[in-house]
């Protein structure tokens, strides 16, 4: 065997996706009843039109687990040995949210721990999962983003209030070979400290965020991350299918996407149903666009996110083949 095969053998492949959002919904039109804006202004300078809020009754844990869940049913029919979960709103500052997430799927037992990286978090967990597959610890990875960002801002702070929601969404990798879909290539990351006061809180309830700032640096880390992940795979950016980046705000991922020089209807959102939910963004978008056909099979598909930190980072990979059969309400929108 050749070390060239070994590494083949042990790429990370995507082999099921899941998602979950709580049921609750609040619109533009509640949020106008109760803070000086407009539905206008939040479509026109976010795209968004409603969110989902996580009520008391459930927890980040809660829509881990749910996300997870589905991930695990509705993709190849495999068990996770490990699971990684990103999110910067834990029900918990101690312990971890991954090993009770993992005991409520019935897999007790297996490697599960918390990683923090705003809305990045999603792909620095596919980076280190992807890890655990190449180092031998596991064959199949659980990882989830989940997130309950609603409840970061001042509920009186028109300029963050409209902008967050509820979520998660999950993968489950598997160990693969480098040249088959759904293997990941390289996964670009990064970080700068130097940005730390541009969106922080130092407890629930108190965000603080320089929208305009953020909103510079969201485009060009992403861009520029973007770049250098299709770079890796020995793409041009006229070879991407589809480019599914963090949902923070759709003029921002339109600005990445011409940047990038990727027309618009390669571009996948459903910021406007969801908002931000941070580390959940990704996975939620990939769920949504596969159960409505937006993403299928053998797409040149371009991940890339920006977050707290700052964090940003970027992954590329042919979309996979995998049923999906039981998605949640509310995921899958018709369009
Ligand atoms: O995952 C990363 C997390 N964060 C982000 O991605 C946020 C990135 N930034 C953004 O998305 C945008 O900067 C915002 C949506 C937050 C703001 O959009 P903007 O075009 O940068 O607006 P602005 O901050 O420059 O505000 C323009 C005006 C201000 O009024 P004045 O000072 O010009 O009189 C704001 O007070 O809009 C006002 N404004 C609002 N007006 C009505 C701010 N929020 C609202 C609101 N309704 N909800």
């Amino acid at each position: 065997m050749t070390a060239a095969s070994g590494i083949a053998r042990r790429a990370a492949v995507v082999c099921g996706v899941g998602a979950a959002l709580p049921p609750h919904i609040v619109s533009n039109a509640d949020l106008t009843a109760r803070l000086e804006t407009t539905d206008e202004w939040i479509r026109s300078r976010t795209g968004i039109t409603q969110r989902h809020v996580a009520g008391a009754d459930m927890s980040t844990t809660d829509l881990a687990v749910r996300a997870a869940a589905q991930a695990l049913a509705d993709g190849e029919p495999v068990t996770a040995e490990a699971l990684v979960v990103a999110t910067t709103t834990p029900d918990r500052c101690c312990p971890a949210t991954a090993p009770a997430v993992a005991t409520r799927l019935g897999l007790t037992g297996i490697p599960a721990y918390d990683l923090a990286a705003g809305c990045t978090g999603f792909l620095y967990a596919l980076a280190t999962a992807a890890g655990l597959i190449a180092a031998g610890t596991a064959r199949t990875v659980l990882v989830i983003g989940a997130d309950r960002l609603a409840a970061l801002p001042d509920p009186e702070d028109r300029t963050t209030v409209p902008l967050f929601g509820d979520g998660a969404g999950a993968v489950v990798l598997r160990r693969g070979s480098a040249d088959e879909a759904g293997a990941l290539g390289p996964v670009v990351l990064g970080s700068d400290g130097t940005g730390a006061d541009l969106i922080w809180a130092p407890r629930p309830g108190a965000l603080h965020m320089d929208g305009g700032d953020v909103f510079r640096h969201a485009v060009d880390r992403m861009s520029a991350a973007s770049l250098q992940a299709a770079t890796v795979m020995g793409w041009e950016l006229s070879d991407v299918n589809r480019l599914a980046p963090h949902q923070a705000n759709s003029r921002i991922t339109s600005f990445v996407a011409r940047q990038l020089g990727i027309p618009d209807g390669r571009q996948l959102s459903n910021v406007g149903e969801v908002g931000n939910t941070g580390a959940a963004s990704i996975p939620l978008l990939l769920a949504d666009a596969t159960a409505d056909g937006r993403l299928k099979p053998g797409h040149r598909t371009l991940l890339t996110a920006f977050g707290a930190g700052l964090t940003w980072g970027a992954v590329a990979l042919i979309w996979p083949d995998f049923p999906l059969t039981r998605l949640p309400e509310g995921v899958g929108h018709d369009r």
